[in-house]
């Protein structure tokens, strides 16, 4: 299965798209959990990428690419793949597409996950990670209503957008997306 798990910060994409992947036996892909774990380890990448993500701003388009594109080279990404908060921009799209286009292996859904405003900033204020200060979620929201909300249009125009009410406990969320997902193979 390839899916992409599209939706604003703190819509609940990590939580369900690694739970799915649990489920599925399939490999889950975050850039976000790439990069934090760069910056970790004290590698270039991470320390490159760490002043875009303190400051809410996207990271480069080449650098995540070029992180998903060695991750998809590797032999557990046969099985499908679920990618989480990648691609968030045209340019990113396009070069997936063009990824999986080479291996022949096209997305088969892309999940929109829909919850109100209020409820994102609920959520990211009592989570805590670096990023989640208010203004710092303010500017992500910003970034994310910009750049990246346009490829829910992008998908829809290939027919494989799929829309998710997020709003609910993990257990009425991850239902939801099951049952968007039940006619993939
Ligand atoms: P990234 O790590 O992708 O973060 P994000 O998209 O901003 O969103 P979050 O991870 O905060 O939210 P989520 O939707 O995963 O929700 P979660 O499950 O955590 O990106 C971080 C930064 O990295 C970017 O700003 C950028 O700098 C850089 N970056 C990453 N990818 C990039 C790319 N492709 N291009 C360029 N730059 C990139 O849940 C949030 C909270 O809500 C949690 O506390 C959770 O427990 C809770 N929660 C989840 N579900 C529910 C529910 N149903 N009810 C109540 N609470 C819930
Ligand atoms: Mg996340």
């Amino acid at each position: 299965m390839r899916i992409v798990f599209l939706g604003p910060p703190g819509a609940g994409k990590g939580t369900q798209s690694l739970r799915l992947a649990e489920h599925l036996g399939v490999v889950h892909l975050s850039t976000g959990d790439v990069l934090r774990q760069s910056r970790a380890a004290g590698h270039k990448i991470g320390l490159e990428a760490a002043k875009y993500l303190d400051q809410g701003q996207l990271v480069p388009d080449e650098l995540v690419v070029e992180i998903v594109a060695s991750r998809l080279a590797d032999d557990d990404c046969t099985r499908g793949y679920l990618f989480d908060g990648f691609p968030r921009t045209l340019p990113q799209a396009e070069a997936l597409d063009k990824l999986l286009d080479a291996r022949d292996a096209p997305l088969e859904a892309a999940l929109e996950f829909m919850v109100p405003h209020e409820e994102l900033l609920k959520r990211l204020s009592q989570r805590g990670r670096t990023d989640d200060a208010e203004e710092t979620v303010r500017e992500r929201l910003r970034v994310y209503a910009e750049l990246t909300r346009p490829l829910a249009n992008y998908y829809d125009d290939r027919g494989i957008l799929r829309g998710i009410d997020a709003v609910g406990t993990l257990d009425e969320v991850f239902a939801r997306i099951m049952l968007a997902v039940s006619d993939l193979s």
